[in-house]
């Protein structure tokens, strides 16, 4: 913003920040008004049993030719472990309401063979179970999260799971634990009763699930000194009566309730598209570009206005809203099977990634935690696998840039933007977050959406004291950039010189289509 609109601006009072002189636009960082700490599992992941995240992503098997670690892929591992992955969902998603813990325990080789309903009518060896995953993320170094089956389960096989995870005693079912090779209970840091229970989780009414939550709550008891949350199973999107019928009903039985939202280029179309033609993940125009960051960014007003129907009945924001499904969702690959979600990622999602987990930050006062999906193959994966081969995503890259953001604690940031326009829609061009790091610097997220055109930011870190900044960019010559398994390092993050400190005021150039994270000491 320039000359006579920024006067105008000025004279109105219409802006908080105002870009300088010769900049474009303006962040206003309140260092003095701390907020909320960022709960490091805003940076949660999604691992579901669909196509080849569980098998082949993380579960190889002790035999593999593939480096593993028990049968965990290595190199997945050790990927993982880098970006600090705090938390990990599982079985899944739609899978969750299918999934009988008993059939995934004991000696693997007589695990019952069950049929993948919903993800491509595949064979379900149940070789991966709840040893399995629980060891898992004590490898990673992740807290778990159990999605409990209420579609065609009961409330008797979700309470014998959580005594088979918790129990220390001598119980038959805490016995069988410790037949099947673990003594000690396992953690389990938060549970979840059903999933999608307005659709995949059984097609309930919010009415209907409420009662159900109800009584089945009642019987899931931890064993004392677990950490254990209870998860009530969320609204779809702007399902706002969703979200106010179950917390009606059960605000004071659950610490969460979930949200679930996708980001379709189709949906954000012009004219409104559907589920059928979402779109390619690698070949696509400006327009759905465009399209892509008008539906992504409607998190921002969602998350809001579940916020504001969770107040009514909550007003000290004891129970937190957590978005444990959310990222792209394009058609998938050509020659892949349908039912497995396969999709490249490209610098178009690394922006949206980013875009995201400013607004999460935004809004941490409610949201405490956050799943991209998925973890590995699947959606909006951060990694991708081809037999022995393993790349990292440009979403990887955005969770990499963004893991000191893990238990920072954040503060307001008020952003005056260009607008990014594309036929005749406009968005704000930049998206931006900040929080001040466990080491005590200050970590600022700046995002240009724009693919077009570069903008000069003006950042005032108002009662901060600073004497260097440094940084990290991630951005590529096409919107569809992406890494491949024949150059897998196509995109990927690079030093930032971009930015210029003067007393407490940063300049940044942000290029086009860029995200870029600073750290000031
Ligand atoms: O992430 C894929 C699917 O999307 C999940 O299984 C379901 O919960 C959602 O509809």
């Amino acid at each position: 913003m320039k000359g006579l609109h920024r006067s105008l601006a000025l004279c109105l009072g219409l802006l908080t920040a105002v870009p300088a002189w010769g900049q474009d636009a303006a962040v206003s960082v309140k260092v003095d008004q701390p907020g909320p700490v960022l709960a490091p599992e805003i940076q949660g992941q999604f691992a579901e049993h669909l196509g080849r995240l569980i098998y082949e992503g993380i579960w190889v098997g002790e035999k593999s030719s593939i480096p593993n670690i028990r049968g965990y892929r290595k190199d997945v591992i050790e990927a993982l472990k880098a970006i600090r992955v705090p938390l990990i969902r599982w079985p899944g998603g739609c899978f969750a309401d299918e999934y009988h813990w008993r059939d995934g325990i004991g000696p693997r080789n007589k695990r019952p063979v069950g049929v993948n309903t919903n993800w491509g009518g595949v064979p379900e060896t149940n070789e991966f179970g709840t040893h399995e995953f629980m060891e898992y993320s004590e490898l990673v170094g992740a807290k778990t999260y159990v999605n409990g089956n209420i579609g065609t389960g009961s409330a008797r096989e979700m309470a014998d799971w959580v005594e088979y995870l918790t129990s220390p005693s001598n119980s038959t079912l805490a016995q069988t634990r410790r037949a099947n090779g673990r003594d000690k209970p396992w953690t389990l840091d938060w549970f979840a009763i059903g999933n999608e229970t307005w659709g995949c989780g059984g097609n309930m009414r919010p009415e209907y699930y409420t009662d159900q939550l109800r009584q089945i709550r009642t019987f899931i008891k931890p064993a004392p000194g677990q950490p254990t949350k209870i998860i009530a199973s969320g609204g779809n999107s702007d399902d706002l009566k969703w979200t106010d019928v179950v917390m009606a009903g059960s605000a004071n039985m659950i610490d969460a309730i979930s949200l679930h939202h996708y980001a379709l280029p189709s949906f954000g179309r012009a004219t409104r598209g559907t589920w059928k033609d979402k779109g390619s993940a690698t070949e696509f125009g400006e327009s759905d570009w465009f399209a892509l960051m008008v539906t992504a960014t409607q998190m921002d007003d969602l998350l809001t206005r579940h916020s504001a129907v969770m107040d009514k009945h909550d007003p000290k924001k004891k129970v937190a809203l957590v978005v444990d499904e959310w990222g792209n969702w394009f058609d998938p690959t050509p020659g892949t099977n349908p039912g497995f979600l396969e999709q490249q990622n490209t610098l178009r999602d690394a922006v949206t990634a980013a875009v995201n987990l400013n607004i999460f930050h935004k809004h941490a006062d409610r949201v405490r935690m956050a799943n991209i999906a998925q973890m590995v193959n699947v959606l909006q994966a951060l990694i991708l696998t081809d037999g022995p081969k393993m790349l990292r995503t440009p979403t990887y890259h955005v969770f990499d840039m963004y893991k000191d953001f893990q238990g920072a604690t954040q503060f307001p940031v008020t952003v005056t933007a260009p607008k990014y326009s594309y036929a005749e829609r406009s968005l704000p061009a930049i998206s931006a977050s900040a929080a001040r790091a466990k080491d005590g610097s200050i970590l600022v997220a700046l995002t240009n959406i724009d693919p077009n055109t570069a903008v000069t930011t003006a950042i005032t870190l108002d009662g901060a004291t600073a004497s260097t900044v440094s940084g990290r960019i991630l951005t590529a010559p096409a919107m569809n950039s992406h890494n491949s398994f024949s150059a897998p390092e196509t995109v990927k993050p690079a030093p930032f010189a971009g930015a210029g400190l003067n007393g407490t005021t940063l300049s940044v150039s942000l290029p086009a289509k860029s995200v870029v994270v600073l750290v000031v000491r």
